[in-house]
């Protein structure tokens, strides 16, 4: 299958379900939101008005939920590192109303495909009363947490479907990135890479991550085809990544995955690993490539069975797969796809309902 759709068209098309559809479709999005992000002049370009926010903030606060959280935290890495702004990542529903806001002009920024969450939707309504600014990044134009931002960034990711969010996650970054991008540039802080050809390059390896969708099927039947558990290990960017990759495994096919960070399994959950039990591994950031394979030394040691995704320039004998090379702030954009693939897989060899999983919505309007 590959999505030669525009990533607009809601209908499954030859696609079996919606979740397969709209993975293959990431590279299109990508593609897109660099095309409706571009100026003129042919740089990227955010709204002034928004730009003069972040600039002016003393601290952003990214308040979402589910895999938007988990995209939220990898925003903050792309805003602390290209425009040094400090960035706190919140749980929609563990914001605490009366916590001590350290800044003098935070700004808000309310990640949310729908723009329709409840728990997201609480917090904005908070925030605005006390009369702080807040930024709305969602698919849906018009929806209730654009319409009550101050500001709003759309994705250009069309209709998701699929409860599990993939095309969201993936859009979300890459709109991220630019946003941290811009703002690093009206801060003086010269970004060292073409933004817009870096995003080009990211759709390119992603076709290519799609168009070897039987390496996937293998790997999810190799390991978790059985499974009753699964951890996805990372260090810094990879284990934010992790923490996505075991909410699509949870959430499809019911296998009780963990995301965790590579340093901390050692410091009590390694109590859990027994003989066979699956642990996906990402290893795409230099800095600690040699340290994420020591912590999966110490779970094969225990009987675990590893699976390794590394980025092409870190890989080693006996990885599972190696991803296409990206730049390391990047590299979510490229390393979430085996992941979205593989549980896709897991779920359909377990005869689960890929793209309506049991007691989920798409869209949590209730808090
Ligand atoms: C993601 O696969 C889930 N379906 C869910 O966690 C979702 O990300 C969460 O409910 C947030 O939704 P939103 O992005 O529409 O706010």
């Amino acid at each position: 299958f590959t999505a030669k759709l525009d990533a607009s068209d809601i209908e499954k098309g030859t696609y079996p379900h919606y979740m397969l559809k709209e993975i293959d479709e990431q590279p299109l999005v990508i593609r897109k939101i660099v095309q409706e992000y571009r100026a003129e002049d042919g740089s990227l370009h955010i709204d002034d008005e928004i730009v003069a926010a972040m600039k002016e903030s003393d601290r952003v606060y990214i308040v979402a939920a589910g895999t938007s959280y988990h995209a939220g935290l990898v925003g903050k890495q792309l805003i602390e590192k290209m425009a040094k702004i400090p960035v706190e990542v919140h749980i929609a529903s563990e914001f605490g109303y009366n916590m001590p806001l350290l800044s003098e002009k935070p700004l808000f920024i309310f990640i949310s495909q729908s723009g329709e969450t409840a728990d997201s939707r609480a917090v904005l309504v908070n925030v605005k009363a006390q009369g702080y600014k807040a930024l709305t990044i969602t698919n849906v134009p018009g929806s209730t947490l654009s319409r009550e931002a101050d500001y709003t960034l759309l994705l250009h990711a069309g209709p998701e479907i699929a409860v599990a969010s993939t095309k969201a996650y993936t859009a979300q970054i890459a709109v991220l990135s630019i946003l941290a991008a811009v703002t690093a540039k009206s801060r003086g802080h010269e970004i060292d890479f073409d933004l817009a050809k870096e995003l080009g390059i990211i759709a390119n390896a992603m076709e290519v991550l799609c168009d070897e969708k039987d390496d996937f099927e293998q790997i999810a039947r190799d390991f978790l085809a059985d499974t009753r558990n699964a951890f996805f290990i990372g260090r810094g960017i990879d284990y934010y990544v992790g923490l996505e990759g075991s909410l699509k495994l949870k959430e499809i096919s019911y296998i009780q995955a963990e995301g965790f960070a590579g340093g901390e399994l050692k410091h009590g959950t390694i109590a859990l690993i027994e003989d066979g039990t699956p642990i996906i591994a990402l290893a795409t950031q230099e800095i600690v490539n040699l340290s994420i394979r020591g912590n999966v030394k110490e779970v094969v040691a225990r009987g675990a069975n590893p699976c390794i995704i590394s980025m092409k320039g870190l890989e080693m004998n006996g990885d599972t797969f190696v991803l296409p090379e990206v730049h390391e702030l990047l590299t979510p954009l490229i390393s979430v796809v085996p992941l979205q693939l593989i549980s896709y897989y897991a779920a359909l060899h377990r005869g689960c309902d890929v793209d309506k999983p049991r007691n989920l919505a798409k869209s949590v309007t209730v808090e």
